[in-house]
């Protein structure tokens, strides 16, 4: 994780959503209001070490008395959020960054917006709605998940005033699940904030092209960067590592860390999913192609930093600050 962003917060409450799903509730250790955050904003979390998780932030923003995530376990991943469940205990601390927001709701759209959940992708839309419903716009969620059980924060949403803006839909799979993105969408409105795994969200981004939707009204959050595969000698640059003049060069198949670490090269990398900001470099000289999560737009725009895990290069030669 980026050092100066890091610092410690108390877990000040664990609790089962669903067989497979926890909600940690975290509040600072000096009782002070946490850093503020908008509705969309994730933190990341070292569960240990070289393992980086980003959790939305499911709590209203108005509330910086805490931040409130949910954990799915995933039995198949890299161990990160099983870590999650078994290391993390109520009145223990952890180290997390502080909130950064690739998911925000554009400001000044009006009209209605859908709110589409997968699974454990509701998280943020948790968050949406409750800002939502306290500007009195125009919204509905819908949450897709497997069964009823597997529901999360469900007294979250039953307790609030917008509980009868959400729809349940449960185990859908094409083409009922075709069927009902639809009629959802062909319901209209100005915009749709989509979360969920990429199958589901790429499901509902091709039911809102077959309905009209402009692909600009479609918001989606991703927790990993998608890289694009490339053919072999496809996309080859040659990098040259400015401090010791070193220069190699990076295959269609290898990432720049990649390259850099067979070459005996030391780079501090975490998630290498283009997400966390651990590996942020300098760029001296180069057109970068942008493939991660974490810069912004601007700082995308600007060229002068590039995320090595996951972004190339397109002009023969990259120089970075290295
Ligand atoms: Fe996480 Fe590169 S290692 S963004």
């Amino acid at each position: 994780m980026t050092d100066e962003n890091e610092f410690e917060v108390r877990i000040r409450k664990v609790r089962s959503e669903t067989s497979e799903i926890r909600s940690f509730e975290f509040e600072a250790v000096n009782g002070q209001p946490l850093p503020e955050f908008q509705a969309g904003a994730h933190i990341s979390i070292s569960p240990f070490p070289g393992v980086v998780r980003q959790y939305s932030l499911v709590n209203d923003p108005a509330d910086r008395s805490r931040y409130l995530i949910g954990v799915k376990r995933e039995l198949n991943g890299r161990g990160g959020s099983s870590a999650m469940h078994t290391q993390l205990h109520e009145g223990g601390t952890v180290r997390i960054t502080a909130p950064r927001n690739n998911f925000a709701l554009r400001p000044g759209e009006g009209g209605r917006r859908l709110l589409l959940a997968g699974g454990i992708g509701v998280t943020p839309l948790l968050s949406m709605a409750q800002v939502l419903a306290a500007q009195g716009e125009d919204f509905e969620l819908h949450y897709f998940a497997r069964t009823n059980s597997e529901i999360a924060f469900r007294d979250l949403i039953l307790e609030s005033e917008w509980s009868d803006r959400v729809a349940y839909h449960f185990g859908l799979v094409p083409p009922l699940l075709t069927e009902v993105l639809h009629e959802i969408l062909r319901e209209g409105g100005h915009s749709v904030y989509l979360c969920g795994p990429n199958p589901f969200m790429d499901i509902v981004r091709h039911c809102a092209e077959a309905t009209g939707w402009p692909a600009d009204a479609i918001i989606l959050e991703h927790f990993s960067a998608e890289v694009p595969v490339l053919t072999p000698g496809e996309g080859e640059f040659v990098l040259r590592l400015a401090k010791s003049g070193i220069e190699l060069v990076v295959p269609s198949d290898r990432t720049i860390i990649e390259v850099i670490r067979e070459a005996g090269i030391e780079i501090k990398t975490s998630c290498e999913q283009g997400v966390c900001g651990t590996c942020i470099t300098e760029v001296i000289e180069g057109e970068v192609e942008h493939h991660d999560l974490f810069l912004s737009p601007d700082e995308q725009e600007g060229g002068r930093l590039i995320m090595p895990c996951v972004s190339r290069c397109t002009s023969r030669l990259l120089v970075l600050n290295i």
